[in-house]
């Protein structure tokens, strides 16, 4: 095979965060920027792939041949990575919302007129996209990402073992200027045999291309769960 190439596979990634919705003007959300996930479409399209990137509110440019779905929850997302399928890679880069509002009021809140109480809201799971994929009866192969503040290693492998996958890309968040909102990264990849390999801290450009090269290899000579 030709080492790094995507050629003739359709590549599904979701990127940037999810917004659940409390009324017609409120939401909940994170500081996600999408970055990583925009950057792994683009070195996806250059392996020769197809790539469909299922993107949350950020501000980002579609990467030149990529086609890019719009949505704004959770559920959402899900249900337009389900509909993409078939795919032969899935990577899980979006930041989804764990919870969501139990209820979205049809109307704007309001304070409680002459209270000063706090109010209390009721939050419920969301789905795991990434669980949920990878125990489709299309299953891609699948990679997922754990960001971690602390025992990155022993919390990506349980992840990866949890949720079924074929690789984590693990970030250590608690270093400054790299992962979430930023423009570099350093991570490390984790296969299903536990084997590791660090790739130190360079651009989201950069970082993508060879992350890119490394699941084409790896899809190459391991096959699917
Ligand atoms: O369990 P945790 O949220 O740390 O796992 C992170 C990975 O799971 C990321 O790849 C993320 O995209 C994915 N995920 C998901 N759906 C969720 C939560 C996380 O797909 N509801």
């Amino acid at each position: 095979f030709q080492r790094g190439s995507l050629s003739g596979k359709h590549v599904l990634i979701n990127a940037g965060p999810t917004r659940e919705a409390l009324d017609p003007v409120r939401y909940i959300s994170n500081h996600s920027s999408g970055k990583m996930g925009f950057a792994l479409a683009e070195a996806a399209v250059e392996a020769g792939a197809r790539v469909t990137l299922v993107a949350g509110p950020v501000n980002l440019p579609t990467p030149a041949r990529v086609a890019r779905v719009d949505v704004v929850s959770a559920q959402d997302m899900l249900a337009a990575c389900e509909a993409a399928l078939p795919a032969d890679l899935f990577i899980a880069s979006a930041a989804v919302a764990d919870y969501r509002p139990a209820n979205c009021a049809e109307q704007k809140l309001k304070k409680t007129p002459g209270s000063d109480d706090g109010m209390t809201l009721t939050l419920v799971r969301n789905p795991d996209i990434l669980a949920t994929l990878a125990a489709h009866p299309q299953r891609p192969w699948t990679v997922g990402f754990a960001a971690e503040t602390h025992d990155l290693m022993t919390y990506a492998a349980d992840k990866l073992q949890r949720k079924n996958l074929d690789l984590i890309i693990a970030n250590d968040v608690s270093q400054s200027g790299i992962g979430f909102n930023s423009e570099d990264n350093a991570v490390t990849l984790i296969d299903r045999a536990l084997n590791s390999s660090v790739l130190p801290r360079a651009s989201k450009t950069k970082l993508a291309r060879e992350i890119i090269a490394r699941i084409a290899d790896l899809m190459a000579t391991t096959n699917k769960h």
